[in-house]
């Protein structure tokens, strides 16, 4: 079993996501997500593209025309979940033959017609880039062929969508703000997943957030597997070359950043993943600047071994990655920080090992995804390196590195109780219906009494005690 956040991540895993609207006599889709943020922020893009097409949606795939599983191909346990829902998908259809099943996302890319001429399993095969054409797909599909489109572009961005919220509490929001990634770290299959790095008209994303606000949102995140990378010089203008001219006028990530903030004061903004590599010093000064902009920085480091690092290709040292976070900590003191690792990758040594073990208690950080290393077709660590750790060892090792963060996690959460957060209240708590939940801006949950607030309010909440990972508090008057 993968072991990862088991609170933001796993439990959203598989859910299917459903929006008001789309006409109620028309088609209906059912749509399940797998993944990382950037999915669940496509399958909006996919849900838009349907209900222009008279979809309406469902949360029971019984009685749904079209079932679409938006998959991730990041390690073999995710893609293992996939297959198994597949399967289930498979029978519902020998009940209704008219069903169209398809698979979208990172793991239709990476296996692409596969998918339809092996296991049968499936309808329709589409990329992540390629949602433009699903209507056509489907038709497709309805007429017996089978539709596969799993072209990589290297200027889709879908600017002109407007994304249809899924299950939103109607409070917070994701935007995406690029596409693909360049970095070619070793252990990595998203690069060919999702193809090559693109950036997205800054005014498209300032009129999303915009519109956002007005509807009521009070929270966006910027998404993007490396947002330090964001540039935009203009439409059609590639990055790789520009003359130096055109890049002293390009937008950069810092200056998004500021662009969102200033969209209005009471919309918090957000953003994911920080690449230690490229995060510079006028992102942090412009968080610090301002207050709307969450304290809050989601910085991987995958390994605290140089050598490691050094076969994931990650392009820093374990001394450039600590500068970052003493940088972080100098700039904003209050700021929470959390961080990706994996253990038992191609040749860690047992030293290599303590180094993971010793960042981890250096950096006490607020929160981490911790994995063991899963082994990818195509990726320059299958092809250069073998993955030699036995997973015994790789599972002993996780559980290490699991066991310091959670001590670090119940520190850093013990040392907020007592202190007044800042809360932007987002729906009713799980566990109790009674009281709502928020997050502060370090990106802690915060569980409190209803009172007479509602969702979108900032309230001012005392922590007066704590489990591992919330807060519990009362209203402050
Ligand atoms: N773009 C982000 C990461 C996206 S993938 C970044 O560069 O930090 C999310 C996380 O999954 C990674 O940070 C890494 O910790 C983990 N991961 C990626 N590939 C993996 C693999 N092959 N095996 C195990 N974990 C992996
Ligand atoms: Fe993968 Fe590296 Fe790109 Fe992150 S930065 S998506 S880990 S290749
Ligand atoms: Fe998975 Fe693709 Fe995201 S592989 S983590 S869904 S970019």
């Amino acid at each position: 079993m993968e072991t990862g956040n088991k609170v933001i991540i796993e439990s959203r895993q598989g859910e299917a996501l459903v929006t008001e609207g789309g006409k109620p006599d028309g088609k209906k889709l059912f749509i399940e997500s797998y993944g990382c943020q950037m999915n669940f922020s496509d399958s909006e893009i996919v849900a838009s593209i349907l209900l222009d097409q008279g979809f309406s949606t469902t949360g029971d795939f019984n009685e749904a025309d079209v079932i679409f599983v938006n998959t991730c191909a990041i390690r073999e346990g995710a893609e293992q979940r996939v297959r198994k829902r597949l399967t289930e998908f498979k029978n519902a259809k020998k009940k209704n033959p008219d069903l169209v099943v398809g698979v979208l996302g990172c793991m239709a890319e990476r296996l692409k017609a596969k998918f339809l001429e092996e296991e049968k399993l499936v309808d329709i095969v589409v990329g992540p880039d390629a949602y433009r054409d699903l209507p056509n797909l489907i038709g497709r599909a309805e007429e017996g062929h089978k539709a596969v489109n799993v072209i990589l572009s290297k200027e889709e961005t879908y600017a002109d969508i407007t994304p249809v919220r899924l299950d939103s509490n109607g409070v917070t929001a994701f935007i995406s703000i690029m596409r693909g990634c360049d970095n070619m770290c070793s252990f990595c299959v998203v690069p060919f997943t999702r193809g090559r790095e693109r950036s997205r008209d800054p005014e498209s994303i300032v009129s999303e957030a915009r519109d956002l606000f007005e509807k009521g949102y009070r929270e966006v995140t910027l998404l993007g597997q490396n947002v330090d990378s964001y540039l935009w010089a203009g439409g059609g203008l590639k990055k790789e070359i520009l003359t130096d001219e055109q890049r002293a006028q390009a937008v950069n990530f810092a200056q998004l950043l500021e662009k969102v903030a200033l969209v209005n004061p009471l919309l918090r903004v957000r953003f994911s993943t920080s690449h230690p590599k490229d995060m510079t010093d006028d992102v942090l000064h412009t968080m610090a600047k301002y207050e709307n902009i969450c304290k809050y920085i989601h910085l991987p480091v995958q390994s605290g071994n140089s050598d490691v690092l050094e076969r994931m290709n990650r392009g820093y040292s374990r001394e450039w990655y600590m500068e970052r976070i003493n940088t972080i900590r100098r700039i904003m003191p209050e700021a929470g920080i959390s961080t990706d690792i994996m253990t038992g990758f191609c040749g860690e040594t047992e030293a290599e090992h303590r180094d993971s073990v010793s960042l981890m208690e250096w950096g006490e950080y607020d929160f981490a995804y911790m994995f063991a290393y899963s082994e990818r077709p195509k990726t320059q660590a299958e092809r250069q390196f073998e993955d030699d750790i036995p997973e015994e060892l790789k599972k002993k090792r996780l559980q290490e590195i699991i066991e310091i963060q959670q001590e670090s996690s119940m520190k850093k959460t013990k040392a907020m109780v007592g202190k007044v957060h800042r809360v932007l209240v987002e729906r009713t708590s799980k566990k109790d219906e009674n009281k709502w939940m928020g997050r502060n801006t370090q990106n802690m949950v915060l569980v409190f009494p209803k009172g007479e607030l509602k969702p979108g309010d900032y309230v001012d909440v005392l922590a007066t005690t704590c489990t591992a990972t919330t807060l519990i508090g009362e209203i402050v008057r």
